[in-house]
């Protein structure tokens, strides 16, 4: 049987706290992936193989530690013994590692990120459950042949350039913007066959995981506009960036569908003259900012601005790369 690499990288999921009474007291990142393995027992007999990648609250996700899980997973990926990976994760930035996956992965086999809302010591802990379902999607969908990013979260599979954080507490804290799941297991359980699904895997037409090769991505923020927002920011941010890291470019989290407070603006425009991208998204929950003609800055879709701004960064590190 070929084996599924569960790669962790901490979060909640690995989390805990001492006093099983307030479960929401706890350190994420404390327990390595083995140990979260040892608490499924459904898991006993699964060839699976592990390894840490990283230990951390995934608020503090950064360039290095997303360098790191591109190198593991493209080189358990490549192993023929290996059927597919599973991503332990935290919840607070799944989104943008999800996406950035999605955009990396060029091979067909599945890779499917978890997390958990409780920590490991919690009575009611989510974890084990989630960690569960998400090697059976693994399993399931490489038998399938199916590839592509999803996360695994709650019994709902999501497509990986989907999924996002949408409450601070409940257990059942993701969806997919305006996408449907992939499968729901709490009501169907395991789909049959590659047909099973509910709607296509995502596809496995990435940009490869060498994008991950360069040492610092180019520097792109996030801002917000909002009433009395009049650009100060902006160009606060043009006038701190230096030679080794300047700006080179701005996600704007427009209000409604992607509009910008006027004095924002005019400050977007002044840094666009300086050579800043600038990506219009929305801070608006659901509907993202679609396309329309005479935009003066690209709309970012669906994208929430988080993933926008992994999206600029890559779109940026395409530009900078030699002619092939
Ligand atoms: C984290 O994102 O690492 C902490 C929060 C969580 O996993 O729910």
């Amino acid at each position: 049987m070929r084996k599924v690499v569960i790669l962790g990288t901490g979060g909640t999921i690995a989390g805990t706290g001492s006093d099983p009474a307030r479960s929401w007291h706890y350190v994420a990142a404390q327990r390595d992936v083995g140990e979260l393995l040892a608490a499924v027992p459904e898991l006993a007999a699964e060839a699976l193989e592990w390894m840490q990648v990283a230990q951390i609250d995934s608020k503090d996700m950064r360039w290095a530690v997303w360098q790191a899980l591109a190198a593991a997973l493209d080189q358990a990926l490549a192993r023929t013994d290996v059927a597919g990976v599973v991503v332990t994760h935290g919840t607070d930035t799944l989104e943008e590692t999800a996406w950035l996956l999605q955009a990396l992965h060029d091979g067909r086999k599945p890779v499917v990120l978890t997390a958990a809302m409780r920590p490991a010591t919690a009575p009611d802990a989510d974890g084990p459950a989630n960690l569960r379902d998400a090697v059976r999607v693994a399993r399931a969908a490489a038998e399938d042949g199916l590839g592509g990013v999803v996360a695994v979260l709650g019994g709902r599979v999501w497509p990986g350039a989907a999924v996002r954080k949408v409450h601070t507490l409940a257990v059942d804290a993701f969806n997919g913007g305006e996408v449907a799941p992939l499968a729901d297991l709490r009501e169907n359980g395991m789909p049959c066959g590659a047909e099973g699904w509910s709607r296509p895997w995502p596809p496995c037409d990435g940009m490869g995981w060498s994008r991950m090769s360069v040492a610092e991505p180019p520097r792109v923020e996030v801002i917000t506009s909002h009433a009395d927002a009049d650009g100060w920011v902006v160009d606060a941010l043009c006038a701190h960036g230096t030679p080794q890291s300047p700006l080179r470019g701005l996600i704007v989290a427009g209000t409604g569908h992607g509009t910008v407070h006027e004095a924002l603006e005019a400050a977007l425009r002044r840094a666009e003259a300086q050579g800043v991208a600038v990506w219009r998204s929305t801070r608006v929950a659901k509907g993202g900012v679609m396309a329309r003609e005479g935009d003066r800055w690209p709309a970012c879709g669906p994208l929430t601005p988080a993933q926008a701004r992994v999206a600029l960064v890559l779109a940026l590190l395409q530009k900078q790369r030699p002619a092939e």
